[in-house]
């Protein structure tokens, strides 16, 4: 598209929101409403200039961090509507063609623009501008007579906003001339005290100036307003994802509860239950399966892998043909190789847990290295933090920690090492042996018949009484000797026998 530049009204409140947040921010499919209309135009290779306003700071350096420094900024200080918004860019207008589009539409796609820059040139209009049908009252009404044309925002508007269903996009095209000769010429709205851009077409149509129209989908060129209208925005945004990965081999359940970003790829043959969410640059391998309510986040999923339900995967890489879930949480910077298994209710971080290992039950992994063809046994944690720093755990090739071990880092243990359930774990473990790190069993013979009754405690004085009573309600309520042992002491034990 030759001599054509861009200009994105992005300066304005949006009021309607009723949030602090500028509602340019707001994502659609993990993508920020703004940066939609500025890769549009970069795509388009169209030289393009954001108004900035409201927020303005977060706005440019939204911008700029996506698109480097190939975005030119005008400054809106007040925000006294699009028609104002547009005057404030004028000094950054160069070429022949003037593209002005509402930053806030950000389902448009190439197709729009390139037909109406065709038609805009083909015509010789001094304006051209985008029309659609749609009965929703948040849009200006494009009224045509036989020989006139303008847009008249609804407030403004007389009689039954229903009959009149062609409504103005907010993208415009316009000769550089007729800008500099028209735009002080718009008035300020006497209801709203905004200037409107769309007072252009009346302007031009009273001159006898050419103006042309064109036509898109309604579903192209919604604007966003309110929370409603980006969720269904958002909507149509996802669905189009998952036909797409749909075509390309994808089996989802549920669809309409999937939940895909814009910059997720996945492998043909792949199931995605219901509920699932994929996001950020999360890629899925070929076949694998993601069972129901699963979280993948920045996620690289090797072929065949299989999540069970309800687990969460944040910056992390799951090989092929491993296995994790449910309820899994494996946190950032987690590597799980292939073969390896993640079970219910486990916890990963910053670790690495190699080919055909395991850790199924209940267990958290911390700054750990994990070799291969590891066991690790229920509740097993590694104590990863002193309050102060984290250290790091290594269990070697062919280790197998039995169930419910606290192994306190820094920690090696050796290959081929055992350690014993229950185990708190302190010392490195040498290769090929075992630690048992335990209190050794103790058992009481005839223990229970030596437990206090509350008729013998009667014949004792009034305080050991006191003590035997709590003693025993403590023992019968928990059905542990534990707690009567401790409360008397041996003495008082024999005196009760
Ligand atoms: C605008 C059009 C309406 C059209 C609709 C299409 C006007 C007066 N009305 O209405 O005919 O049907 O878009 O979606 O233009 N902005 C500024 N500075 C301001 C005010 C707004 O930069 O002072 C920016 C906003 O950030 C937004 C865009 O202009 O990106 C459109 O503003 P908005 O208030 O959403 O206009 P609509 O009421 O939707
Ligand atoms: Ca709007």
């Amino acid at each position: 598209m030759q001599n054509l530049q861009a200009i994105i009204l992005a300066a304005g409140k949006a009021t309607r929101f009723n949030s602090e947040r500028n509602k340019l921010f707001e994502k659609i499919c993990g993508k920020k409403m703004i940066l939609y209309a500025t890769q549009l135009l970069e795509h388009l290779n169209i030289p393009t200039t954001v108004i900035v306003g409201y927020q303005k700071e977060i706005m440019q350096k939204t911008i700029t961090d996506y698109h480097h420094n190939r975005i030119n900024f005008s400054i809106q200080e007040d925000q006294c509507g699009t028609g104002q918004a547009l005057i404030c860019s004028r000094d950054n207008w160069h070429a022949e063609h003037i593209l002005i589009m509402n930053g806030d539409i950000p389902l448009v796609t190439n197709e729009v623009i390139e037909k109406l820059y065709k038609k805009h040139i083909a015509s010789k209009a001094a304006i051209s501008f985008v029309t659609a049908h749609s009965s929703n009252n948040s849009y200006g009404r494009v009224i045509k007579t036989n020989n006139s044309i303008k847009i008249v925002e609804t407030r403004d508007f007389k009689g039954d906003i229903h009959e009149q269903c062609c409504i103005n996009a907010g993208i415009y095209i316009a000769k550089k001339n007729f800008l500099t000769e028209h735009v002080d010429i718009i008035k300020q709205n006497k209801i709203s005290k905004e200037f409107y851009i769309t007072d252009l077409i009346g302007i031009a149509s009273k001159k006898n100036l050419p103006i042309t129209t064109t036509t898109a989908p309604f579903d192209q060129i919604r604007g966003i307003n309110t929370f409603e209208e980006l969720w269904a925005a958002e909507q149509i945004k996802r669905a189009e994802l998952i036909k797409y990965w749909m075509n390309q081999g994808v089996r989802f359940s549920f669809a309409q509860n999937i939940h895909i970003d814009l910059t997720v790829s996945i492998g043909a043959g792949s199931f995605v239950g219901c509920g699932v969410q994929l996001l950020g640059n999360t890629k899925i391998g070929k076949n694998c399966t993601i069972h129901s309510f699963s979280i993948l986040d920045n996620t690289i999923l090797g072929d065949q892998a299989l999540i069970r339900s309800h687990s969460v995967i944040e910056n992390s890489r799951v090989d092929a043909q491993t296995q994790v879930g449910p309820f899994a949480h494996v946190r950032e910077n987690t590597h799980i190789k292939s073969h390896a298994t993640i079970g219910s209710f486990v916890e990963t971080k910053n670790s690495t847990i190699s080919h055909y290992s395991k850790a199924k039950h209940l267990t958290y992994l911390g700054d750990t290295t994990v070799g291969s063809h590891v066991n690790i046994g229920a509740g097993t944690i590694t104590c990863n933090y002193n309050g102060v720093k984290k250290e790091k755990t290594t269990i070697e090739d062919n280790v197998f920690i039995g169930s419910n071990n606290s192994l306190i880092a820094p920690l090696t243990i050796h290959k081929n090492a055992y350690t014993a359930a229950g185990s708190v774990i302190t010392d490195n473990v040498p290769p090929n042996s075992l630690a048992i790190a335990r209190a050794r069993q103790i058992n009481k013979d005839g223990y229970s018949q030596k437990i206090p009754t509350a008729q013998s405690s009667e014949k004792k004085s009034a305080k050991n009484k006191e003590k035997i009573e709590f003693a025993v309600t403590e023992y019968k309520d928990n059905a542990s000797s534990f707690i009567a042992a401790t409360l008397l002491t041996p003495e008082e034990l024999n005196e009760e026998s």
